[in-house]
């Protein structure tokens, strides 16, 4: 599906660079990469740390799961093969925002791997920050806030990531949020303090 289809073309190269435009803002863009199971809480991570970074001056932007599958990916569903071009187009709008100077903030299962170190390898040294938010499968489905886990347990869904469907959690995320314990301000707090301590922003 992502097979480079075009031919005679050409890589442009910008007159304005990476590092005029982070002068300008103020600040480093990257990718805030959310990963973990439906309903571990990823969307409210995200959007807690956009009001956080916002307040303080930073130009953001968050791209999350309903969204983006109503619009830009709505010829999309569930297959392995679907995640896997969701994931990527995801990736390659998170880049541009990010090569913007944009810190942009992305909440969607992703629950392959490599589809996820795609996306890293394109964002090249630097610019990406995976963050797992590890809720577990009892957590989320005791919250199922959308009613999805009661409908997979009962045949309604078929490959509903965490009952009949893989995640795969990250092995080298930047940071692993802990969402069976903790609250939403004191993980949005633990991101920021990240991107303080890494020089993303200051
Ligand atoms: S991803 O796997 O391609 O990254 P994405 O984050 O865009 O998934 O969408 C996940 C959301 O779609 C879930 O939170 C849930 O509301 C809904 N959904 C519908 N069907 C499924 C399914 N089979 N597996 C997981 N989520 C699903």
């Amino acid at each position: 599906m992502s097979e480079q289809k075009a031919t005679n073309i050409t890589a442009h190269a910008h007159s304005v660079s990476k590092e005029e435009r982070s002068k300008l803002m103020g600040h480093k863009g990257c990718v805030l990469w959310f990963t973990g199971l439906s309903a571990c809480g990823k969307s409210t991570v995200a959007n807690a740390v956009d009001r956080k970074l916002h307040d303080a001056g930073v130009h953001t932007t968050v791209l999350d799961g309903d969204n983006i599958r109503f619009g830009l990916n709505k010829n999309l569903g569930f297959s392995a093969e679907d995640r896997a071009e969701n994931i990527r187009r995801i990736g390659e709008v998170a880049k541009l925002f990010a090569d913007a100077g944009v810190v942009a903030a992305t909440a969607f299962i992703s629950p392959y791997r490599a589809d996820r170190d795609k996306v890293r390898a394109l964002m090249g040294s630097g610019g990406f920050v995976e963050i797992y938010v590890n809720a577990s499968l009892e957590t989320c489905e005791a919250r199922d806030p959308k009613g999805l886990y009661k409908k997979a347990r009962a045949g309604e869904i078929k490959g509903f990531t965490g009952i009949d469907d893989p995640y795969e959690a990250p092995e080298k995320a930047e940071l692993v949020l802990d969402a069976n314990t903790k609250g939403i301000d004191e993980l949005a707090n633990e991101v920021v303090a990240y991107l303080k301590a890494n020089g993303y922003i200051s």
